[in-house]
Order: C-alpha cells, then sequence, then structure tokens
C-alpha cells in the first residue's frame, strides 16, 4: 500500500520547520507511521550545487541563475533524499510529510520570470519531477500563508540579527515580495490548502495554526 506525502509550504520563515515538528507529533500520537524530511537536504552532499547557489557562488543575485537551472539542483537533491531515505518506506505505506519540496520552486522560481510565463514553467517543473524524474507527487501541499515582513523578521531572530548569515533569497527583499505573489498564485492554481497564519494581532500562536494543519491532513487521511 503506497503512503502519503504532504508537504508544508510556505515563503522563507513562515514556519514551516515548527508546523512539521507540531504535526508530526500530532500524527505519531494518533498511532500513525510517519516520517518527515526537510528540503533541501542541507546535511546531505546531494545539495552541494543548491549550496553553491544560495551562497551566491554563481551570482549574488537569484536572477543569476534561471530558473530551470536552478530547478535541478534542488530537483536532485530531491531524487537522491527519496532513493536513499525514504522511497521504501513510503511505498509501504508510511506518512511522509516534507517541509518544502517540488512546491518550493514553482514558488522562487516563478519570482524570476514574468507572469506570462508562470504556467508553461509550472507545467515544466511538475512533468520534470513527477513524471521524468519520478519522485511522488503530493497529495497535499499545506501552505502557511504569511506577509514576507512577518517571516523576515521571524528569521532576523533566528540569526540574531546577523544578515550574513541569510542567503541569497532572504536577504532579497524585493524577490521575497515577488514570492508572496507567486506563492498565492501558486496555491490558488494549485489548489494548496492555505492557512492564514497571520490575523488582526499578527503572527497567530503555533499551535492555534498546528489546530488547522492538523484539520486539514485529517480531511486527507480520513481519521
Ligand atoms: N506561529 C509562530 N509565532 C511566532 N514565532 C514563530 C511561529 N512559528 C515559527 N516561529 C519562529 O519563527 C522562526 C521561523 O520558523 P521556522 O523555522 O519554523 O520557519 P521556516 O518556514 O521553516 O523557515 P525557513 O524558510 O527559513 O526554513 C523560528 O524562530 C520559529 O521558532
Ligand atoms: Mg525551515
Amino acid at each position: 500500500m503506497k503512503g502519503r506525502l504532504i508537504v508544508i509550504e510556505g515563503l522563507d520563515g513562515s514556519g514551516k520547520a515548527t508546523q512539521t515538528a507540531i504535526l508530526c507529533e500530532k500524527l505519531r500520537n494518533m498511532g500513525l507511521e510517519v516520517d518527515n524530511y526537510s528540503f533541501p537536504d542541507y546535511e546531505s552532499e546531494s545539495s552541494l550545487l543548491v549550496r553553491m547557489y544560495l551562497d551566491g557562488k554563481f551570482g549574488d543575485d537569484p536572477n543569476s541563475v534561471n530558473p530551470y537551472t536552478a530547478s535541478c539542483f534542488f530537483a536532485c537533491d530531491r531524487y537522491a533524499s527519496y532513493k536513499t531515505k525514504w522511497m521504501e518506506d513510503y511505498q509501504n505505506g508510511h506518512i511522509i510529510i516534507c517541509d518544502r519540496y517540488t512546491t518550493s520552486n514553482a514558488v522562487h522560481q516563478c519570482s524570476k520570470l514574468p507572469e506570462g510565463e508562470w504556467d508553461s514553467f509550472i507545467e515544466w517543473l511538475y512533468d520534470f519531477e513527477y513524471k521524468k524524474i519520478g519522485i511522488p507527487e503530493p497529495d497535499c501541499v499545506v501552505y502557511l500563508r504569511v506577509d514576507p515582513e512577518i517571516g523576515q523578521k521571524l528569521l532576523s531572530s533566528r540569526y540574531n540579527g546577523d544578515e550574513k548569515k541569510k542567503d541569497i533569497h532572504e536577504k532579497d527583499v524585493e524577490y521575497l515580495k515577488k514570492s508572496r505573489i507567486t506563492a498565492d498564485y501558486c496555491a490558488d492554481k494549485c489548489r494548496w490548502k492555505t492557512v492564514e497564519c497571520v490575523d488582526n494581532n499578527g503572527m497567530r500562536t503555533p499551535e492555534d495554526i498546528g489546530e488547522d494543519v492538523l484539520d486539514i491532513v485529517r480531511g486527507l487521511l480520513n481519521t
């Protein structure tokens, strides 16, 4: 019995790692077999080209690497993770939760293209990864919707104000603003499940957001 692949998606600093951890714990407490992975797989050698790209080795501006090329770097990293870490468990029915996935490429690389090219890029990307490369297509993508300014603030506190620790995407505010537009576009086009993480009082608490995420996932799993 094939497992399920659930992706937690969102802009930088939107709480993906936090929500992935909360969701995994809740599902495990329900007695389900759950494994979680995070992309890029920074600790693995498979992310070398991704790290070179994000460190600015090909240029400090994200636009110095075209979306198709950058996507290949991230796709290879995902393939390596799938083949060496979770293919068997997934094929044996485990629930796999990924903090970012192919969907992050849609968000972060579309922002380099004019709007008229977004659809064809997304079609190319999904065909490339899910059909040609053959990694699994997600059963559900949960999109944590956060204003880029708020995400940036949460990240700054993580880096203790040291801007030098940010990668070429994280330090480019204009690029991040465009990514919010492309994220909303992808969520709508690809029917991602949007969780509004910000309300009139600012960022909702992780526990509160986690309830919404669990509701979505329970709907998918019929539990
Ligand atoms: N709902 C929340 N309210 C306040 N702070 C939060 C909330 N969720 C996460 N944080 C904090 O914000 C920071 C970013 O969260 P997290 O690492 O989960 O985001 P991320 O989306 O995985 O970030 P990145 O895109 O950089 O990987 C962390 O310091 C985390 O503790
Ligand atoms: Mg993270």
